[in-house]
């Protein structure tokens, strides 16, 4: 038994925020951030949504593309780094809102490679008999958790979800995943705080802090190692994978790991120049766009691939 992709979904908050808006607020300029980063603008979440209210949206989204009952689905995993909760997990209140009552309902947590690792395990779900069709989301409010005082963070991240619909299928579908993580470096990308740190004005001010430029080189490194894991483990060529379909986290990233596989910039799904980095969000985000404006088609392949906080990395090899 394999598992199969059945529809993509998504949602991105009205709200823009371009790079001439940040340079209001922080030390920068559009120039700088373009070059460096490659992004342009990225989606805010209004004062009065939640991650969950992005997730239902990506997950209706998906729901209508497969054109399937909700009350089907027998698994949720959401992959978020800013749940709307210490607990419930944001895909228990999802599954509320859903009107699906008794399924296996978690979120995962592995930051920027959160939806590679939720849909490792619902691809496990499905191969094991466990369930035979999952929802599997990506969401995140990262702006709530963004310093805006501090230009070496806040120009990166953004806001939105994505989402997956995957059932049990006797055809190949997902070829293989493999996720890792090393807490070693768990410095170099944090937050200031959390749960231990709560003190008498409660979880406040918990704020992303990032080591950028050591990210950056271990994103790059690590990146090249895990095409290369992923080809071995199925056998495969560079010159087999149709669609390169990457974290969004910086156009520079992206261009190193597209060289890595010889592939040409038509090959690979960006977005990060209109999304910024959505962490969890933005991979399911741009195998969604893909999908919808109809580059990705049934039958071709594609490698998804994520590194962030942990530090946490992984890749999936789809047959779509
Ligand atoms: N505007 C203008 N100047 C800036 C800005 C800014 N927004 N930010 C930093 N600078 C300055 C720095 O102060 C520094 O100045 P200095 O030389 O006078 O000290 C200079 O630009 C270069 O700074 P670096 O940090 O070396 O710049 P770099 O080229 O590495 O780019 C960036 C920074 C974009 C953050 C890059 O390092 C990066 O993308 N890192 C990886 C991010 C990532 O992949 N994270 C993992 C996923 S995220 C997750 O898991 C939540």
């Amino acid at each position: 038994m394999f598992s199969r992709i059945m529809a993509t979904g998504s949602y991105l908050p009205d709200k823009i925020l371009t790079n001439q808006d940040l340079e209001n607020i922080v030390d920068t300029t559009d120039q700088w951030i373009t070059e460096r980063t490659g992004i342009k603008q990225r989606h805010i979440v209004a004062d009065d949504q939640s991650t969950c209210d992005l997730a239902e949206f990506a997950a209706r989204n998906a729901l209508e593309a497969a054109d399937i009952d909700p009350q089907s689905i027998d698994l949720i995993i959401v992959a978020t780094t800013t749940p709307d909760r210490v607990f419930p997990s944001t895909a228990c209140l999802l599954q509320q809102r859903l009107d699906i009552h008794g399924c296996p309902a978690f979120d995962v947590q592995a930051v920027c490679t959160g939806f590679v690792y939720a849909l490792d395990i619902a691809d496990k779900f499905i191969k094991t008999g466990a369930a035979k069709r999952a929802l599997v989301i990506g969401a995140e409010t990262l702006s709530r958790i963004v310093d805006w005082t501090d230009r070496t963070t806040c120009v990166l991240f953004a806001d939105g979800a994505g989402a997956v619909i995957i059932e049990a299928s006797e055809e190949p579908g997902i070829l293989s995943t493999h996720i890792h993580a090393d807490g070693s470096f768990a410095e170099l990308l944090t937050t200031n705080g959390g749960i231990t740190d709560v003190g008498p004005d409660g979880l406040d001010n918990i704020l992303i802090e990032m080591k950028g430029n050591e990210v950056f080189k271990m994103a790059v490194n690590t990146l090249g190692r895990i095409v290369d894991e992923t080809l071995s483990a199925n056998n495969m060529q560079k010159s087999d994978i149709d669609w390169l379909v990457p974290h969004q986290a910086n156009i520079r990233i992206i261009n190193a790991t597209a060289k890595k596989l010889k592939m040409s910039t038509d090959h690979v799904v960006t977005t990060v120049q209109n999304h910024g980095n959505t962490s969890a969000a933005s991979v399911p985000l741009a195998l969604d766009t893909a999908v919808r404006d109809g580059r990705i088609k049934r039958g071709e392949t594609i490698l998804l691939e994520a590194f962030g906080g942990g530090f946490t990395w992984g890749s999936a090899l789809i047959k779509y």
